[in-house]
């Protein structure tokens, strides 16, 4: 049966977005009921679902899975963020451990981790086990200064630390800050993704004020095919094709990360022209628009205008200009990604 939103339910996704929107929603506890939290659950967590299944994805074409047995999904909210994490990795975790300001939001999430995950150990709380791998994702702009520093206090204690964010510039740009206030720590983080580098955030200098550390999902192609989807993209006003998100991966290892520092990471789409692109590409040296002519390399044009599923590239430069470029994760086959 199709499922069509009622009026009341459209009313509370609304009363949401706005305050997901406006930055108000930091203010005060808005899950007001149970309902509020399945409803999230079936419409904004899918979506983040998904910008999680692309920086999962990533991940994995370089190489990278956590090491940590426990895990920490701090503002967890229903708990898309580690059910995704428990999906891509089934039999890395010991323990998983729920923590919000809401305690339904909380119960909400650790129901469903139990249900699907019988032999995880479920618990409620901020506890850190020594060996643990930190979820975040969506709560940076529902966090004042004050909250967002303690919240790094916790974050120190982790091993591993995925964060996935909106991808929006404000968000993207406190995410970079954190990014370089945890690297700059002498408690020894390393970049795993999206930077293929441990220097300074290239976005936060001066001359890339007007860009963000961004990339889009792709949504599943069925959710075009369905009613519910297409009525909850006209009331909302959510173009359901872009899905853009920023995310953050450190590790506190002596090991190196996988992606060698030659590497670039492009950084949202190209800039799409008559005869050429303009790619903005992340390096250890810092954050600069490259030029890729259609005849220099049409099938690297192709790729990038399509958005590959980790867009980290050796490139090979003549005057300025991508002629060329090596792919990383070349050689893996992605249909053996899991789903
Ligand atoms: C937008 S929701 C995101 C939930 C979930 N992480 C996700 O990605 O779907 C933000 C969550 O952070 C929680 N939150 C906001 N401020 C918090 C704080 N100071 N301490 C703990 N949780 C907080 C909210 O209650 C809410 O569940």
């Amino acid at each position: 049966m199709i499922k069509y939103w009622t009026p009341s339910e459209l009313k509370t996704l609304r009363r949401l977005r706005e305050g997901f929107l406006s930055g108000t929603a930091g203010n005060a506890n808005y899950w007001r009921a149970v309902e509020d939290l399945a409803l999230y659950d079936t419409t904004f967590a899918e979506r983040i679902g998904w910008k999680w299944d692309g920086a999962l994805r990533e991940l994995t074409l370089r190489q990278w899975s956590p090491k940590s047995r426990h895990i920490l999904d701090w503002g967890c909210g229903t708990g898309i963020a580690s059910r995704r994490v428990l999906e891509w990795w089934p039999d890395q975790f010991r323990s998983l451990s729920l923590h919000d300001r809401s305690s339904a939001a909380m119960r909400f999430a650790a129901e469903r981790a139990h249900r699907e995950n019988p032999k995880l150990t479920v618990r409620m709380g901020e506890q850190m086990e020594p060996d643990t791998l930190l979820v975040l994702s969506h709560v940076i702009n529902e966090l004042p200064s004050r909250d967002l520093s303690r919240l790094m206090e916790r974050a120190r204690e982790a091993t591993e630390i995925i964060w996935v964010e909106a991808g929006a510039r404000d968000e993207s740009r406190r995410l970079s800050e954190v990014r370089d206030r945890l690297l700059g720590d002498a408690r020894g983080f390393v970049a795993v993704a999206p930077c293929t580098h441990q220097a300074r955030c290239g976005m936060l200098t001066a001359k890339n004020e007007q860009h963000w550390c961004h990339h889009f999902a792709h949504p599943p192609s069925e959710i075009f095919q369905s009613a519910s989807w297409h009525q909850f993209s006209l009331e909302l006003g959510i173009d359901l094709r872009s899905l853009p998100y920023s995310f953050l991966v450190l590790q506190k290892s002596d090991e190196l990360a996988p992606t060698a520092p030659d590497f670039s990471r492009v950084i949202g789409k190209p800039r799409e022209f008559k005869g050429h692109d303009k790619v903005l590409s992340c390096h250890e040296g810092g954050v600069t628009e490259l030029m890729l002519q259609k005849r220099d390399a049409p099938e690297l044009m192709k790729a990038l205008r399509k958005g590959p599923a980790a867009p980290v590239y050796r490139w090979t430069l003549e005057g300025g200009k991508i002629v060329g470029a090596e792919e990383i994760g070349g050689a893996m086959d992605s249909t053996s990604l899991p789903e």
